[in-house]
């Protein structure tokens, strides 16, 4: 591989930035009207992306390594001009030379930095020599307290250790098919596995929107585990199915993919254009309601209901790694708009009618908490326990936990909680 030229450097270092100093999401920033990436050709901005989040991923260890070598700690930005060639060093595999050299040129395009090239040239040069050795020895990057303490009180210390090297190695790509019977075929034209769970995984990055398939609406992208929870809710054909908090439609498009009658709910006008363009990408159909599920009430009850609610996100860090940086870990709010939209969902479902709360955390305060919670308050509801999925996916009440150390040798997963609820 070789090193990015300067914009996108430059770039990345400015990501880098509005993670660890204004606590931004890269989602937010990649996006957003100031953009840093906004005169970038594409394949900068894809280099400048990944390059940012790939030292965030690894920013702890890159750090010890650099310690080694520095004397004081120089200005930040010298220290993310070292951290971005640090990372191209030892972890993408970029030439010593061309590594070095960026991150010199980097120091100097700044005039306030310019003086510090000596300094990042020798401390860059070491790095690539003497960095390799060190590196190895290292453990990945620890989670912060706030999602660390909950998972090893709920799982175990080797399960927290786990999770925090399925981040370290990132995501595949997941994809789910419109139509399941041609796995097989896909699988085969676009190199990928099926997975046992239905799901397509490649192991190679690629270009979404340029692999078969894309055009003609056969897939969509979703991670494995978050493509389970519809699952759970059984046969949809031709039933009445709310997806309460619905953007950008993955799940969507599962329910209208399996022949429900859907209504897609989503607070976010911005976030459902996703869900409009996905369904029409895939030739699918659903209702689609801009509301405020904690104002807004239905016309009449559902035959099924999937409430995939705002959260923690904590499950997806392997693809969202600027996360534990961006995020406070304060809670109280979530915690609360859950509780008041799982109760308020109930209330809309049929009797006789199935209930999937899910999440994409992995704090069981956003699942298993939440569900104990629910049930406690709803003494008639009936939680129905999760079967077909393999030993250790389903915690002892039936609720599904999955974790990003789950299929360590496939490829992870992202972490993700569901439970079914019936109403009698
Ligand atoms: C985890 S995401 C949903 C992902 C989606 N189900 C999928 O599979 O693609 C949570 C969603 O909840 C929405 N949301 C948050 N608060 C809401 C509220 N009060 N009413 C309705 N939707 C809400 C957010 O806009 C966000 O799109």
């Amino acid at each position: 591989m070789s090193a990015p030229g300067l914009a996108p450097r430059l770039a990345a270092a400015q990501l880098l930035h509005g993670v660890l100093q204004d606590g931004k999401m890269l989602s937010e920033l990649v996006n957003g009207k100031d953009s840093p990436l906004r005169d970038l050709p594409p394949g900068g901005k894809a280099r400048a992306q990944s390059l940012a989040s790939e030292t965030l991923r690894h920013l702890e260890p890159i750090d010890i390594v650099l310690d080694q070598f520095l004397q004081k700690s120089p200005p930040l930005k010298v220290r993310n001009a070292l951290r971005l060639a640090a990372c191209e060093l030892l972890v993408d595999g970029i030439a010593p030379h061309a590594a070095v050299d960026a991150a010199v040129r980097q120091v100097r395009a700044s005039r306030k930095t310019a003086h510090m090239a000596g300094l990042t040239n020798a401390v860059a040069r070491r790095v690539a020599e003497h960095g390799p050795e060190i590196w190895a020895d290292l453990d990945p990057q620890r989670l912060p307290t706030w999602i660390a303490t909950p998972v090893e009180r709920a799982f175990g210390k080797d399960a927290l250790r786990g999770i925090e090297a399925a981040h370290a190695k990132g995501a595949p790509l997941d994809l789910t098919l419109k139509d399941k019977s041609e796995a097989e075929e896909l699988a085969k034209a676009l190199d990928a596995e099926v997975l046992p769970t239905g799901s397509l995984r490649l192991h190679k990055p690629a270009q979404v929107s340029t692999m078969q398939g894309y055009d003609s609406g056969d897939w969509w992208v979703q991670d494995a585990s978050a493509a389970i929870p519809v699952t759970l809710l059984g046969d949809l054909s031709g039933r009445r199915v709310l997806d309460l908090c619905a953007a950008p439609g993955g799940k969507t498009m599962q329910l209208a993919a399996g022949g429900a009658d859907v209504t897609a709910v989503d607070v976010s006008k911005e976030r459902l254009k996703r869900v409009r363009e996905n369904l029409t990408r895939t030739g699918l159909t659903a209702e689609i309601i801009t509301a405020d599920a904690v104002r807004w009430d239905p016309a009449k009850p559902f035959d099924a209901i999937l409430l995939d609610a705002p959260c923690s996100a904590t499950g997806t860090i392997r693809r969202h790694p600027d996360l534990p940086f961006a995020k406070s870990g304060e809670m109280k709010k979530l915690l609360g708009l859950q509780a008041k939209l799982l109760a308020r969902a109930y209330g809309w479902l049929k009797p006789g009618g199935r209930m999937v709360y899910c999440t994409c955390s992995l704090l069981p305060a956003e699942g298993e908490g939440q569900m104990a919670k629910f049930l406690e308050r709803h003494s008639e509801a009936k939680q129905i326990p999760v079967t077909g999925l393999p030993d250790g996916w389903v915690d002892s009440f039936g609720g599904m936990r999955l974790r990003p150390d789950f299929w360590g040798d496939r490829g992870g997963m992202d972490g993700f909680y569901a439970a079914v609820i019936e109403k009698p």
